[in-house]
């Protein structure tokens, strides 16, 4: 059966919600759908992680702020289910308070809003009772791997090739990730790029290996080609790889 899906409007329209993804964090890499809701909500959300000074995603829509309410909320960086349950959930009350006030609100996001965002979190509560789904919205942003990609002017893939996002989280998740596609693009790296590179070692992959910190977001931004030289010893949280593995033959 086809679903009918909720329509994108030009502007923020009252009592509705949008996730909106604001790329990477440089202005003009903003899409312009993302740039009128911004403009025309009532109500901006911003998530801030309790470990960081600002939020990213308002920095990049700094210019875009107005008379908007701006909301900004702090929320866990651990894993404790209860806590962020219950975080994102005052923040879904908040947000359809606003919506049955007759309110558009923007709940911005840096990349894409579902692809490893908070966004997933506030929409699941806010769909979990508290608004219809048709008045909520998903709108794409330009997520960090496209971002990467452009950099290094590499394919990620061409014919049949596969394609896995992951985080780098679980190091035996990521080698068995080696065997099963053409190119892998590995989130959340921070601590754990020295692991990956002796991965990368055992497999002869370091020189396919590229590394993208803070990239598109202005100071701190950097990258590296491939593994093979000196690595940097700290990396922020704001760092992926992406390995070309291989290319898969044609049939
Ligand atoms: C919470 S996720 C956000 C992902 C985001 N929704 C997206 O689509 O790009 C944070 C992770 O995304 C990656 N990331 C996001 N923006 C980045 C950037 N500008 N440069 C490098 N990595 C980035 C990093 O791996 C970071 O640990």
């Amino acid at each position: 059966m086809l679903m009918e899906l909720n329509s994108q409007a030009a502007i923020a329209q009252p009592g509705h919600f949008y996730a909106v993804g604001v790329g990477p964090g440089a202005p003009d890499l903003l899409t312009l759908r993302a740039a009128r809701l911004i403009e025309s909500a009532g109500v901006i959300v911003a998530p801030r992680s309790e470990r960081s000074d600002e939020s990213l995603a308002l920095a990049a829509i700094r210019d875009l702020i107005g008379e908007q309410e701006v909301i900004e909320n702090i929320y866990p960086m651990e894993r404790d289910r209860e806590r962020t349950e219950q975080c994102w959930r005052t923040v879904a009350e908040q947000v359809a308070e606003r919506c049955a006030r007759g309110l558009a609100v923007v709940q911005v996001t840096i990349g894409d809003p579902l692809i490893y965002s908070t966004s997933a979190y506030l929409i699941e509560a806010l769909l979990d009772g508290l608004m219809p789904r048709e008045r909520v919205h998903a709108v794409p942003g330009i997520s960090a791997f496209q971002v990467a990609a452009a950099r290094f002017i590499d394919p990620l893939t061409i014919q049949e090739d596969r394609l896995m996002l992951m985080p780098a989280t679980d190091m035996e998740a990521v080698a068995s990730a080696l065997d099963r596609c053409e190119t892998l693009v590995l989130y959340k790296v921070g601590p754990r790029l020295k692991a990956l590179a002796a991965l990368f070692r055992e497999r002869g992959l370091l020189g396919q290996a590229r590394l993208a910190c803070r990239a598109e977001q202005g100071e701190g931004e950097s990258y590296l080609q491939d593994l093979t030289g000196d690595l940097p010893g700290e990396l922020g949280y704001m760092s992926i790889v992406i390995v070309r593995v291989g290319r898969k033959e044609w049939r």
